[in-house]
């Protein structure tokens, strides 16, 4: 295990006799991250031989790997909507299936100028970051019930750029936001949506490594959607949306949530990439 080639061969041989999916593109990910190359280099670097410490670094990576570990935490960050975030263990990894969400709230707010934007359960902040890089004119607040997640979002916020457009404030769901006395154009939501009862079937990468806070919605699966259902009106101006993501197989019964709720219209479902219905949409008008 001399050379590049060769500690690239050896870990995926490692990640596959352990049963790690995408084993190839695992050991080039954490042989890069060990070496601190970009894919090119990591390319040239091929036949050159690899520094001791660099090696112990990656075999320590391939373990970490091997004993579940997922992949964005190991190497400390995940891109979402083109942008690099930082992650750890304090907030969950941002899905590519929630960049819907980002683009369903930029098509909503189009024609508004200077639109306010709230994220509820911001974790990484990959949501409100996005949203304030991808609309330099929009306010953006962001809140989570977790300060340890908020420091990872904040951080984030830096990296881009945007900090001093996003507003973090830690607290349940929208009471920070109402008591901050914003009124909203958009709001848009992920939250934990598993069941507590369907946790312990949940891949042991999501239940052993990141939050439960951010996985698991306490009571019932749709028991976040249907808070934030009720009290979105307080924060919402006249004309503004509720965009929240929904798990596969939810969106009926949060349309239902909102049909029940005299005020709303224009409820939508919009799909992910997979064809999965993943977003549900309702614009405020009033009581
Ligand atoms: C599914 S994660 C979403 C994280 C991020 N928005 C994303 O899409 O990648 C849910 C987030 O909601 C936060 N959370 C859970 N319950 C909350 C509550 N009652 N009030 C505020 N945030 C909450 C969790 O800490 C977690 O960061």
């Amino acid at each position: 295990m001399r050379t590049v080639a060769e500690a690239w061969q050896a870990g995926r041989e490692r990640l596959t006799a352990l049963g790690v999916e995408e084993a190839a593109i695992t050991a080039e990910v954490l042989l890069r991250h060990a070496l601190d190359l970009t894919r090119t280099q990591f390319h040239v670097a091929w036949n050159q031989p690899v520094p001791d410490e660099a090696r112990t670094r990656y075999l320590g990576y391939v373990g970490e790997r091997a004993r579940g570990r997922p992949l964005a935490y190991i190497v400390g960050h995940r891109e979402f909507m083109g942008l690099d975030f930082l992650v750890d263990e304090r907030v969950l990894i941002p899905r590519p299936e929630t960049e819907v969400l980002v683009e369903v709230v930029l098509e909503l707010v189009r024609g508004t100028t200077s639109p306010a934007v709230a994220d509820v359960g911001t974790g990484s902040g990959a949501i409100a970051v996005s949203v304030a890089v991808l609309r330099p004119d929009a306010a953006v607040v962001a809140t989570d019930l977790s300060v340890a997640a908020l420091e990872v979002a904040r951080a984030n916020a830096s990296r881009h750029a945007v900090a001093e457009r996003v507003t973090f404030l830690a607290g349940d769901l929208l009471d920070p936001v109402i008591g901050a006395g914003w009124r909203l154009d958009a709001l848009v939501c992920n939250p934990p949506y598993v069941a507590p009862e369907a946790a312990a079937g949940l891949p042991r990468e999501i239940r052993e490594f990141e939050p439960a806070l951010a996985v698991v919605a306490p009571g019932c699966c749709e028991s976040i959607h249907a808070r934030l259902v009720d009290a979105a009106p307080g924060a919402l101006r006249p004309g503004g949306w509720l965009v929240l993501e929904v798990a596969a197989g939810q969106a009926p019964r949060v349309v239902e949530l909102i049909q029940q709720r005299a005020g709303y219209e224009a409820v939508q479902v919009r799909r992910d990439g997979l064809g999965w219905d993943r977003v549900v949409a309702a614009r405020w008008l009033n009581e």
